[in-house]
């Protein structure tokens, strides 16, 4: 959705097909179906963009996107399902004089840009034409919560194509966010010093390849300076300042180095486990990812452990937590730390009463099952509790009346889970403070 925004703001005409009606109304009215901060004025902005099934696919398109998901099989290898059936409508549909460069846009693991062109090709065959078609993967590195900045303001856009006019085609496309020559949108401002982003061709496997690398550097980042936090703990080390002093290393730099309850979201497990399987298919082992996550699950656990340090058995005990979305500027539940650490109390025998500023529907959609208290603010969360713990660090958050929530709690006990808070403030409250790592 924030490609087709931002490639309908810089210019051009965009379809966008879905086969789910709601989205499609709910898109056609100018709202987006998911919490993003900067869509809906987006989409207010009279940009030729419209929305509908595949009666409103243009046969004779430049590009088509291929941006439909990859959701993990049980097995942990990309569900490729739906990109195939895409690809199979596409050559049903397409235009014999066609000139259209086909594009994946969703996270696939090697070779399936080949497999989509296999299969374009093999429909088209069987209606006995042939067109000039060519096939691209340009992977996303959008986080969600900053999605259209990050679609706007690249560091770099990666191309993998054989062919020249997929290349031309595609750099054409985002030239103005190449050359930075659009007007910023009014909720997605240009940042000072932004310096123009790299255009980065290469082979489609490669590109592909780029994209699961990224996922996992990142995520390995974070589970590294979590183990750290975890050692900082016992030798009496501060994680935050460890984090900045190598972080000012430009070899290390200072991002994704935020120690806290661990990773989550819909990419970064999804995607490790899919290129694990990858790896596997070649009996090749990948040490580090198999590291990166088993440190995550330890870091989820390692909130349970600090609560039990404290309260000692926590059946009967009542927890209330604050941040329930995998991270902030998002409705996104999927592999938030914070499911695991619900389920894992509630296993134990604690109530659990939770607060998100807007997390909590899609929490109740996703997971009918957990029986968690969802309540209507920090206050309630707080109150009779014998525990507040903070797992995601929405910015409403840092500035409660933690002196009025710690009156009405049981116990003055506060984890930090994402060292969001001050422990300053908190201890001089009567709060007992414990962060991560520190
Ligand atoms: C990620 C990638 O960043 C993005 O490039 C890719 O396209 C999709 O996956 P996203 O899942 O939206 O994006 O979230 P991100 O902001 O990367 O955060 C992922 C998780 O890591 C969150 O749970 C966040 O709380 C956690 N995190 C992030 C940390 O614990 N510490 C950090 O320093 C940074």
């Amino acid at each position: 959705m924030t490609t087709a925004a931002a490639l309908a703001y810089t210019g051009h005409t965009v379809s966008c097909i879905d086969r789910n009606p709601e989205v499609l109304y709910s898109l056609s009215c100018g709202r987006a179906p998911f919490h993003e901060p900067g869509l809906k004025e987006l989409l207010a902005d009279g940009l030729l963009l419209s929305f509908g099934g595949w009666e409103i696919f243009d046969p004779l398109a430049d590009a088509i996107f291929i941006a439909v998901a990859t959701p993990g099989n049980p097995g942990g290898d990309a569900n490729l399902s739906y990109v195939e059936t895409v690809a199979e409508e596409i050559g049903r549909r397409i235009d014999k004089r066609a000139n259209t460069v086909v594009v994946v846009k969703s996270t696939v693991p090697p070779g399936t840009a080949r497999r989509v062109e296999a299969i374009i090709s093999a429909t088209l065959e069987t209606r006995g034409i042939s067109t000039n078609l060519s096939i691209a993967s340009n992977p996303e590195f959008l986080r969600e919560g900053t999605a259209l900045y990050d679609m706007f303001y690249p560091d770099r856009i990666v191309v993998g194509a054989n062919n020249e006019l997929a290349v031309d085609t595609l750099r054409q496309m985002f030239t103005s966010i190449l050359e930075q020559t659009f007007k910023p949108p009014a909720p997605v401002p240009r940042p000072q010093n932004y310096k123009l982003p790299v255009f980065f061709t290469t082979t489609p496997d490669s590109a592909e390849l780029i994209k699961y690398a990224a996922n996992a550097f990142l995520a390995m980042k974070i589970s590294f300076i979590n183990e750290f936090a975890g050692l900082a703990e016992h030798v009496g080390a501060d994680i935050t300042e460890v984090a900045r002093g190598i972080g000012l290393d430009e070899r290390i730099g200072r991002c994704y180095l935020m120690a806290g309850a661990g990773w989550g979201g819909s990419c970064f497990g999804k995607d490790i486990s899919a290129i694990l399987h990858t790896a596997r298919q070649f009996n090749y082992d990948m040490y580090m990812l198999e590291a990166t996550v088993k440190a995550n699950l330890r870091q989820q656990e390692s909130i349970i452990k600090k609560l039990q340090s404290e309260l000692k058995v926590l059946r009967g005990t009542t927890i209330g937590i604050l941040g329930i979305s995998f991270k902030p500027g998002t409705d996104d539940v999927r592999e938030a730390p914070f499911i695991a650490i619900a389920r894992r109390l509630i296993e134990l025998g604690a109530v659990v009463k939770a607060f998100d500023p807007v997390a909590i529907p899609s929490c109740r959609r996703n997971h009918p099952d957990l029986t968690v208290i969802y309540v209507n603010n920090a206050e309630e969360a707080a109150k009779n509790c014998d525990a507040l713990v903070l797992i995601t660090e929405w910015d409403v958050f840092s500035h409660l009346d933690y002196e009025k929530l710690g009156n009405n709690m049981k116990q003055k006990l506060i984890i930090d889970g994402r060292n969001a808070l001050n422990p300053k403030t908190l201890i001089k409250n009567g709060f007992k403070y414990m962060g991560v790592g520190c």
